[in-house]
């Protein structure tokens, strides 16, 4: 089939990519002649495992093809995929702007029925302000065609996301048309072997099942950061608790994991703006609002213990910060916890030292050359002259460090481990003060 996406972003690439590897043609369109120019040579904006091969390969046999040209475009795929970005706007809302600048072009261009596909996340209702941007475009072009606007959001997480693209465990679509419920059969064919995981519905539920995943992810995730706090206060262990809780199939271990917080390109995005259009329906969601200040509070903690052993005087000192991205196997910044740490920290007077598999160079582009931070070339090297260590990914090369290294090279044997990597019984053993997320009273921090 003949498919064009619009936005070279995350979603827009990785799914381009995909569906061009089982043979459908795809042309990608995205404003930014910088970053098109890159793909045709092979250079992918993002750091994604498989992605770049997978999208040298397809271009190389021309089942993808990157163009800033948007007519081309629309005329190309009688599948027209919206992938922009939804960036929150001042008050945390979804901002449109992008998705609706889409609709308008192909209205613009359209000479033949379509189906305009939103695959960013984007608020309850907007499928029906894209159907009726595109029909007042085309009236005013005076041009009488058929088309369909249907919602398809994506699941993928980073780090994973061809991998969750090409095994997606469901392929959620909203729409009340039988023709495109059949082209997106055909479509996502396959995809849909061995069982069927297709899901149609309408529109709206399909663009609330978006949000309603993710806010369920991150409620869970804050839920346990909660219980971590008072596990602390109250002399237990979250991680005993999490294995306890975690064993009943209700509750499952996935995404129990307590942390400094979640971060990333959609928990903390979707939360909020579920929130706003909640409010926007003058309805107030208790539950969500919560769910965004525990982890508010959350980010905090690392400051917060650090804070706790320096007796809060931290000027002239320096830290060594282990994994800047939000999450391990990604260079992804957007939202994460060691953002909050290092401006806490710049603001208390003290110097970072950090080192991250993968995101130094966004930690460049995010906070340029500035005396107070020092990008090390490996995990040791972010150790020397330091106070103290504080891990805020969990990056796989973080799990067994070289402790004895550790301990002769900080001035201070304390770590600050926002991911719960080691055990604190052993910890102390090895004399450091160790201040993990939740863990009982080896170590009782105040947050
Ligand atoms: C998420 C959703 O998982 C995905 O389905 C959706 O399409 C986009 O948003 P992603 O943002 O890539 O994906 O990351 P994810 O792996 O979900 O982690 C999000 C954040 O939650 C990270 O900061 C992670 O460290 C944190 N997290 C996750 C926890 O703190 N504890 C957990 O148990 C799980």
């Amino acid at each position: 089939m003949k498919v064009t996406v619009f936005g070279i972003g995350y979603v827009g690439l990785v799914q381009a990519a995909v569906l061009a590897e089982v043979g459908h043609e795809v042309v990608c369109v995205d404003v930014d002649q910088n970053k098109v120019e890159n793909l045709k040579q092979g250079i992918i904006p993002i750091y994604e495992p498989g992605l770049t091969p997978l999208v040298k390969e397809n271009y190389e046999s021309g089942r993808i093809t990157f163009t800033t040209d948007a007519e081309l475009g629309v005329k190309h795929g009688q599948m027209q995929f919206i992938a922009v970005g939804t960036p929150p706007d001042e008050d945390g809302s979804a901002d449109l702007q992008y998705v609706l600048a889409v609709a308008g072009t192909i209205a613009k261009y359209m000479d033949d029925y379509k189906v305009i596909i939103d695959k960013s996340t984007v608020p309850v209702g907007t499928a029906d302000k894209v159907q009726a941007h595109v029909a007042t475009a085309l009236a005013e072009r005076g041009a009488d065609i058929d088309f369909d606007v249907a919602s398809n959001p994506e699941f993928l997480k980073e780090g994973a996301a061809v991998a969750d693209c090409r095994k997606p465990d469901r392929i959620v679509i909203g729409t009340d048309s039988e023709r495109v419920e059949k082209l997106m059969r055909e479509l996502y064919a396959p995809f849909n072997r061995n069982h069927d995981k297709i899901i149609f519905m309408d529109v709206r539920s399909a663009e609330l099942t978006k949000y309603a995943a993710n806010c369920m992810l991150a409620t869970k995730i804050s839920f346990m950061n909660e219980m971590s706090n008072l596990a602390e206060k109250l002399g237990a262990d979250i991680e005993q608790v999490r294995k306890g809780i975690g064993s009943d199939p209700r509750i499952g271990y996935h995404f129990i994991y307590p942390g400094c917080g979640y971060g990333g390109s959609c928990f903390p995005k979707d939360v909020q703006a579920l929130v706003r259009t909640s409010q926007g329906i003058g309805y107030q969601s208790e539950l969500l609002e919560a769910v965004e200040r525990v982890n508010y509070r959350q980010k905090d903690k690392l400051m917060a213990n650090l804070n706790h052993h320096f007796n809060s005087d931290l000027k002239d000192k320096t830290i060594a910060v282990w994994g800047l991205s939000f999450k391990p196997n990604t260079d992804d910044m957007r939202e994460a916890s060691s953002r909050v740490l290092m401006e806490s920290l710049w603001q208390a007077g003290a110097k970072v030292q950090a080192f991250d598999p993968e995101a130094m160079e966004e930690c460049q582009r995010i906070y340029g050359n500035r005396d107070d931070l020092l990008l090390m070339g490996t995990k040791e090297a972010a150790l020397q002259g330091a106070d103290a260590l504080v891990i805020c990914t969990e990056w796989t090369n973080f799990r067994a460090p070289d402790f004895d290294f550790i301990a002769t090279t900080l001035k201070e044997k304390v770590i600050v481990d926002g991911r719960n990597l080691f055990e604190p019984v052993l910890m102390q053993e090895r004399g450091f003060s160790y201040y993990a997320i939740g863990r009982g009273d080896s170590i009782r921090p105040v947050i």
